[in-house]
Protein backbone atom coordinates (compact mmCIF):
# COMPACT_ATOMS: atom_id res chain seq x y z
CA UNK A 1 0.00 0.00 0.00
CA UNK A 2 1.09 3.39 -0.78
CA UNK A 3 1.67 5.91 2.33
CA UNK A 4 -1.38 7.75 0.91
CA UNK A 5 -3.70 4.64 0.83
CA UNK A 6 -2.39 3.83 4.39
CA UNK A 7 -3.19 7.50 5.44
CA UNK A 8 -6.53 7.31 4.25
CA UNK A 9 -7.54 3.69 5.97
CA UNK A 10 -6.36 5.46 9.52
CA UNK A 11 -8.15 8.35 8.78
CA UNK A 12 -11.13 5.58 7.99
CA UNK A 13 -10.42 3.76 11.06
CA UNK A 14 -10.44 6.57 13.40
CA UNK A 15 -13.65 8.79 12.39
CA UNK A 16 -12.96 10.46 15.80
CA UNK A 17 -9.55 11.64 14.64
CA UNK A 18 -6.09 10.48 14.84
CA UNK A 19 -2.85 12.54 15.99
CA UNK A 20 -0.45 13.81 13.37
CA UNK A 21 2.34 12.25 16.04
CA UNK A 22 0.23 8.56 15.79
CA UNK A 23 0.30 8.42 12.10
CA UNK A 24 3.76 9.53 11.91
CA UNK A 25 4.37 6.54 14.11
CA UNK A 26 2.36 3.97 12.68
CA UNK A 27 3.71 5.39 9.15
CA UNK A 28 7.30 5.78 10.31
CA UNK A 29 7.37 8.74 8.37
CA UNK A 30 7.70 12.31 9.89
CA UNK A 31 5.22 14.29 11.00
CA UNK A 32 6.29 16.98 8.36
CA UNK A 33 5.89 14.27 5.74
CA UNK A 34 2.27 13.35 7.13
CA UNK A 35 1.05 17.14 6.95
CA UNK A 36 2.59 17.07 3.11
CA UNK A 37 0.46 14.07 2.37
CA UNK A 38 -2.51 15.38 3.92
CA UNK A 39 -1.88 18.79 1.77
CA UNK A 40 -1.70 16.61 -1.82
CA UNK A 41 -5.04 14.34 -0.66
CA UNK A 42 -7.30 17.73 0.15
CA UNK A 43 -6.07 18.94 -3.36
CA UNK A 44 -7.51 15.70 -4.58
CA UNK A 45 -10.52 16.87 -3.03
CA UNK A 46 -10.49 14.99 0.13
CA UNK A 47 -11.60 17.11 3.24
CA UNK A 48 -9.64 16.61 6.20
CA UNK A 49 -10.35 18.68 9.45
CA UNK A 50 -6.74 19.24 11.45
CA UNK A 51 -7.60 20.15 15.64
CA UNK A 52 -4.99 20.64 18.33
CA UNK A 53 -7.74 18.31 19.91
CA UNK A 54 -8.43 15.34 17.98
CA UNK A 55 -5.71 15.55 15.38
CA UNK A 56 -6.74 14.94 11.45
CA UNK A 57 -10.16 13.52 10.53
CA UNK A 58 -11.87 12.62 7.41
CA UNK A 59 -15.14 14.97 6.98
CA UNK A 60 -15.63 14.54 3.48
CA UNK A 61 -14.43 12.46 0.23
CA UNK A 62 -14.66 13.60 -3.28
CA UNK A 63 -17.05 11.26 -5.81
CA UNK A 64 -13.81 10.42 -7.59
CA UNK A 65 -12.34 6.83 -8.46
CA UNK A 66 -8.89 7.50 -6.64
CA UNK A 67 -6.38 4.23 -7.02
CA UNK A 68 -5.10 5.20 -3.60
CA UNK A 69 -8.26 5.60 -2.28
CA UNK A 70 -9.64 2.12 -3.58
CA UNK A 71 -6.60 0.21 -2.78
CA UNK A 72 -6.76 1.44 1.11
CA UNK A 73 -10.45 0.37 1.60
CA UNK A 74 -10.16 -2.84 -0.44
CA UNK A 75 -7.18 -4.01 1.79
CA UNK A 76 -9.73 -3.20 5.16
CA UNK A 77 -10.06 -5.57 6.83
CA UNK A 78 -7.59 -8.38 4.46
CA UNK A 79 -6.23 -7.58 1.55
CA UNK A 80 -7.13 -9.25 -2.00
CA UNK A 81 -5.92 -12.67 -2.99
CA UNK A 82 -6.07 -12.22 -7.24
CA UNK A 83 -8.10 -9.38 -8.17
CA UNK A 84 -7.09 -6.00 -7.41
CA UNK A 85 -3.50 -6.53 -6.08
CA UNK A 86 -2.70 -3.49 -8.82
CA UNK A 87 -5.23 -1.16 -9.08
CA UNK A 88 -4.45 1.66 -11.73
CA UNK A 89 -7.34 4.72 -12.65
CA UNK A 90 -7.47 6.87 -15.53
CA UNK A 91 -9.84 10.37 -16.15
CA UNK A 92 -10.24 9.23 -19.70
CA UNK A 93 -9.50 6.34 -21.77
CA UNK A 94 -10.47 4.87 -25.40
CA UNK A 95 -11.67 1.31 -23.62
CA UNK A 96 -10.12 0.24 -20.32
CA UNK A 97 -10.31 -3.55 -22.46
CA UNK A 98 -7.65 -1.81 -24.10
CA UNK A 99 -5.28 -0.86 -22.01
CA UNK A 100 -5.70 -4.14 -19.66
CA UNK A 101 -4.45 -5.81 -22.81
CA UNK A 102 -1.46 -4.19 -23.66
CA UNK A 103 -0.96 -4.37 -19.52
CA UNK A 104 -0.85 -8.35 -20.67
CA UNK A 105 1.41 -8.10 -23.50
CA UNK A 106 3.69 -6.52 -21.00
CA UNK A 107 3.22 -9.42 -18.91
CA UNK A 108 1.45 -7.82 -15.67
CA UNK A 109 0.19 -10.14 -12.93
CA UNK A 110 -3.17 -11.41 -12.96
CA UNK A 111 -6.15 -9.57 -11.21
CA UNK A 112 -4.61 -5.81 -12.42
CA UNK A 113 -7.37 -3.33 -12.25
CA UNK A 114 -7.58 -0.70 -14.84
CA UNK A 115 -10.58 1.98 -14.25
CA UNK A 116 -12.05 5.12 -16.18
CA UNK A 117 -13.79 8.16 -15.19
CA UNK A 118 -14.65 8.15 -19.13
CA UNK A 119 -14.17 6.36 -21.76
CA UNK A 120 -14.34 7.93 -25.51
CA UNK A 121 -14.86 4.30 -27.23
CA UNK A 122 -16.19 2.44 -24.81
CA UNK A 123 -17.44 -1.04 -26.34
CA UNK A 124 -20.15 -3.62 -25.90
CA UNK A 125 -20.56 -7.08 -27.07
CA UNK A 126 -21.47 -7.87 -30.68
CA UNK A 127 -19.73 -4.71 -31.75
CA UNK A 128 -21.73 -2.61 -30.10
CA UNK A 129 -20.88 0.71 -28.74
CA UNK A 130 -20.83 1.15 -24.87
CA UNK A 131 -21.46 5.08 -23.51
CA UNK A 132 -19.18 5.47 -20.63
CA UNK A 133 -20.21 9.31 -19.48
CA UNK A 134 -17.68 10.75 -17.05
CA UNK A 135 -18.09 9.83 -13.04
CA UNK A 136 -21.45 8.38 -13.59
CA UNK A 137 -20.74 4.75 -13.45
CA UNK A 138 -17.66 2.00 -13.35
CA UNK A 139 -15.98 1.36 -16.40
CA UNK A 140 -13.00 -0.90 -15.80
CA UNK A 141 -11.22 -3.91 -16.76
CA UNK A 142 -9.57 -6.82 -15.43
CA UNK A 143 -6.64 -9.30 -15.94
CA UNK A 144 -6.63 -12.72 -15.75
CA UNK A 145 -4.91 -15.26 -16.67
CA UNK A 146 -7.43 -18.28 -15.53
CA UNK A 147 -6.07 -22.27 -15.09
CA UNK A 148 -9.05 -23.31 -17.46
CA UNK A 149 -10.20 -24.52 -21.31
CA UNK A 150 -11.10 -21.69 -23.88
CA UNK A 151 -14.71 -23.36 -23.47
CA UNK A 152 -14.33 -23.13 -19.69
CA UNK A 153 -13.56 -19.76 -19.94
CA UNK A 154 -17.96 -18.88 -20.04
CA UNK A 155 -17.69 -19.77 -16.16
CA UNK A 156 -15.28 -16.49 -15.51
CA UNK A 157 -18.53 -14.82 -17.53
CA UNK A 158 -21.03 -16.46 -15.45
CA UNK A 159 -19.15 -15.95 -12.25
CA UNK A 160 -19.19 -12.60 -12.69
CA UNK A 161 -22.58 -12.06 -12.90
CA UNK A 162 -23.11 -13.44 -9.67
CA UNK A 163 -20.30 -11.80 -7.65
CA UNK A 164 -21.88 -8.40 -9.45
CA UNK A 165 -24.98 -9.42 -8.34
CA UNK A 166 -24.04 -9.97 -5.01
CA UNK A 167 -22.45 -6.52 -4.76
CA UNK A 168 -24.95 -4.62 -5.98
CA UNK A 169 -27.55 -6.04 -3.39
CA UNK A 170 -24.94 -5.22 -0.49
CA UNK A 171 -24.55 -1.29 -1.58
CA UNK A 172 -27.59 -0.42 -3.10
CA UNK A 173 -29.96 -3.02 -1.53
CA UNK A 174 -31.70 -3.87 -4.90
CA UNK A 175 -32.08 -7.38 -6.19
CA UNK A 176 -30.80 -7.53 -10.01
CA UNK A 177 -32.00 -10.36 -12.13
CA UNK A 178 -29.26 -12.03 -14.27
CA UNK A 179 -29.33 -12.31 -18.15
CA UNK A 180 -27.53 -14.98 -19.98
CA UNK A 181 -24.69 -14.70 -19.96
CA UNK A 182 -24.04 -12.02 -17.97
CA UNK A 183 -26.22 -9.39 -18.22
CA UNK A 184 -27.77 -7.89 -14.83
CA UNK A 185 -31.51 -6.27 -15.05
CA UNK A 186 -33.32 -3.75 -12.67
CA UNK A 187 -37.34 -3.83 -13.58
CA UNK A 188 -36.61 -5.63 -16.60
CA UNK A 189 -33.45 -2.85 -17.81
CA UNK A 190 -30.12 -3.66 -17.88
CA UNK A 191 -27.59 -1.86 -15.07
CA UNK A 192 -24.88 -3.85 -15.99
CA UNK A 193 -22.75 -5.06 -18.98
CA UNK A 194 -19.56 -7.45 -19.17
CA UNK A 195 -17.64 -7.52 -22.09
CA UNK A 196 -15.33 -11.07 -21.84
CA UNK A 197 -12.25 -10.82 -24.35
CA UNK A 198 -9.75 -13.72 -24.68
CA UNK A 199 -6.47 -14.57 -25.72
CA UNK A 200 -5.69 -18.32 -26.61
CA UNK A 201 -4.13 -21.26 -28.12
CA UNK A 202 -6.30 -24.29 -29.22
CA UNK A 203 -6.31 -25.63 -25.44
CA UNK A 204 -4.68 -22.98 -23.47
CA UNK A 205 -5.80 -19.89 -22.41
CA UNK A 206 -3.16 -16.81 -22.06
CA UNK A 207 -5.71 -14.65 -20.43
CA UNK A 208 -8.85 -13.28 -20.62
CA UNK A 209 -9.88 -9.49 -19.71
CA UNK A 210 -13.12 -9.03 -18.34
CA UNK A 211 -14.41 -5.18 -18.72
CA UNK A 212 -17.76 -4.51 -16.67
CA UNK A 213 -19.61 -1.63 -17.25
CA UNK A 214 -22.46 -0.74 -14.19
CA UNK A 215 -24.62 2.37 -14.62
CA UNK A 216 -24.39 4.04 -11.52
CA UNK A 217 -25.31 7.52 -11.01
CA UNK A 218 -27.08 8.71 -14.52
CA UNK A 219 -30.46 10.58 -14.21
CA UNK A 220 -30.35 10.59 -18.11
CA UNK A 221 -29.91 8.23 -20.93
CA UNK A 222 -29.65 9.01 -24.30
CA UNK A 223 -32.82 8.42 -26.10
CA UNK A 224 -31.73 5.38 -27.85
CA UNK A 225 -31.11 3.78 -24.59
CA UNK A 226 -33.93 4.99 -22.62
CA UNK A 227 -36.54 2.21 -22.71
CA UNK A 228 -33.65 -0.21 -22.51
CA UNK A 229 -31.13 1.13 -19.73
CA UNK A 230 -31.35 2.17 -16.25
CA UNK A 231 -28.84 2.97 -13.40
CA UNK A 232 -28.52 2.23 -9.62
CA UNK A 233 -29.70 5.97 -8.57
CA UNK A 234 -32.78 5.53 -10.67
CA UNK A 235 -33.41 2.34 -9.21
CA UNK A 236 -32.64 3.08 -5.42
CA UNK A 237 -33.77 6.75 -5.21
CA UNK A 238 -30.51 7.82 -4.01
CA UNK A 239 -27.02 8.61 -5.00
CA UNK A 240 -24.35 5.72 -4.82
CA UNK A 241 -21.09 5.93 -3.35
CA UNK A 242 -19.10 4.64 -6.76
CA UNK A 243 -15.93 3.81 -4.63
CA UNK A 244 -17.44 1.70 -2.14
CA UNK A 245 -19.73 -0.24 -5.03
CA UNK A 246 -16.52 -0.71 -6.74
CA UNK A 247 -14.73 -2.11 -4.09
CA UNK A 248 -17.51 -4.74 -3.22
CA UNK A 249 -17.54 -5.46 -6.83
CA UNK A 250 -13.96 -6.58 -6.63
CA UNK A 251 -13.91 -8.23 -3.17
CA UNK A 252 -17.30 -10.05 -4.78
CA UNK A 253 -15.36 -11.23 -8.06
CA UNK A 254 -12.04 -12.08 -6.16
CA UNK A 255 -14.64 -14.66 -4.07
CA UNK A 256 -15.60 -15.72 -6.82
CA UNK A 257 -12.69 -16.55 -8.72
CA UNK A 258 -11.05 -18.03 -6.12
CA UNK A 259 -14.27 -20.22 -5.84
CA UNK A 260 -13.99 -21.04 -9.48
CA UNK A 261 -9.95 -22.01 -9.25
CA UNK A 262 -10.68 -23.98 -5.83
CA UNK A 263 -13.50 -26.50 -7.32
CA UNK A 264 -16.45 -28.10 -8.97
CA UNK A 265 -18.59 -24.93 -10.80
CA UNK A 266 -21.30 -26.37 -9.35
CA UNK A 267 -21.96 -23.87 -6.40
CA UNK A 268 -21.57 -20.76 -8.50
CA UNK A 269 -23.75 -22.30 -11.48
CA UNK A 270 -27.00 -22.87 -8.65
CA UNK A 271 -26.29 -18.83 -7.10
CA UNK A 272 -26.78 -18.17 -10.91
CA UNK A 273 -29.41 -20.09 -11.85
CA UNK A 274 -31.25 -18.81 -8.61
CA UNK A 275 -30.77 -15.46 -9.73
CA UNK A 276 -31.48 -15.90 -12.88
CA UNK A 277 -34.37 -14.27 -15.35
CA UNK A 278 -33.92 -16.37 -18.03
CA UNK A 279 -34.02 -20.21 -17.28
CA UNK A 280 -37.51 -21.45 -18.01
CA UNK A 281 -38.68 -18.14 -20.22
CA UNK A 282 -38.89 -18.60 -23.82
CA UNK A 283 -35.82 -17.20 -25.64
CA UNK A 284 -34.55 -16.53 -29.03
CA UNK A 285 -30.85 -16.87 -29.52
CA UNK A 286 -29.11 -15.30 -32.15
CA UNK A 287 -25.71 -16.54 -33.05
CA UNK A 288 -24.72 -14.98 -36.20
CA UNK A 289 -27.25 -15.31 -39.21
CA UNK A 290 -28.45 -18.32 -37.33
CA UNK A 291 -31.95 -17.52 -34.93
CA UNK A 292 -32.29 -20.27 -32.21
CA UNK A 293 -35.81 -20.41 -30.75
CA UNK A 294 -36.88 -22.83 -27.37
CA UNK A 295 -37.00 -22.79 -23.81
CA UNK A 296 -33.81 -22.35 -21.77
CA UNK A 297 -33.63 -25.31 -19.58
CA UNK A 298 -30.24 -24.74 -17.66
CA UNK A 299 -26.61 -23.94 -17.43
CA UNK A 300 -24.06 -26.71 -18.12
CA UNK A 301 -21.26 -27.57 -16.46
CA UNK A 302 -19.03 -24.72 -18.64
CA UNK A 303 -21.40 -22.25 -17.98
CA UNK A 304 -23.13 -22.68 -21.27
CA UNK A 305 -26.82 -22.48 -22.07
CA UNK A 306 -29.04 -25.42 -22.26
CA UNK A 307 -31.72 -23.88 -24.59
CA UNK A 308 -34.57 -26.56 -25.86
CA UNK A 309 -35.94 -25.53 -29.21
CA UNK A 310 -39.27 -25.98 -30.42
CA UNK A 311 -38.30 -29.53 -32.09
CA UNK A 312 -37.35 -31.16 -29.16
CA UNK A 313 -33.45 -30.97 -29.61
CA UNK A 314 -30.99 -29.19 -26.53
CA UNK A 315 -28.50 -26.83 -28.09
CA UNK A 316 -25.77 -25.47 -26.43
CA UNK A 317 -24.99 -21.83 -26.52
CA UNK A 318 -22.14 -20.24 -25.66
CA UNK A 319 -22.24 -16.51 -27.21
CA UNK A 320 -24.60 -14.54 -28.80
CA UNK A 321 -27.67 -12.19 -28.13
CA UNK A 322 -30.30 -13.86 -26.34
CA UNK A 323 -33.87 -12.04 -25.93
CA UNK A 324 -36.30 -13.03 -23.51
CA UNK A 325 -39.76 -13.54 -25.11
CA UNK A 326 -42.79 -12.97 -23.34
C1 LIG B 1 -22.27 -5.37 -23.05
O1 LIG B 1 -23.22 -5.57 -22.31
O2 LIG B 1 -22.44 -5.23 -24.27
C2 LIG B 1 -20.90 -5.27 -22.45
C3 LIG B 1 -20.56 -3.88 -22.02
C4 LIG B 1 -19.19 -3.77 -21.39
C5 LIG B 1 -18.79 -2.34 -21.09
C6 LIG B 1 -17.50 -2.27 -20.33
S1 LIG B 1 -17.15 -0.64 -19.72
C7 LIG B 1 -15.53 -1.12 -19.29
C8 LIG B 1 -15.03 -2.03 -20.39
N1 LIG B 1 -14.43 -1.26 -21.45
C9 LIG B 1 -15.12 -1.36 -22.58
O3 LIG B 1 -14.82 -0.78 -23.65
N2 LIG B 1 -16.18 -2.15 -22.41
C10 LIG B 1 -16.24 -2.69 -21.08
Amino acid sequence: MTTDAKILSALRSNPDGVSGADLAEQLAISRAAIWARMDDLRKAGYEIEATPHSGYRLVNEPDALIADDLIARLHSPKPPKIIGRDIRVFEETTSTNDVIEKLARDGVMEGAVVFAESQTKGRGRLGRQWSSPTRQGLWFSILLRPKLSPQETTQLTVASATALRRAIKTVAGLSAEIKWPNDLLLGGKKVVGILTEMSAEVDRVRHVILGIGVDVNQTEFPPELRAIATSLKAEAGEEICRAELAVEILRELDFDYARIGAGPFAAVADEWEAGCATIGRNVSVQMGSRLIRGRAEALDDDGALLVRTEHGHLERVIGGDVTLEK
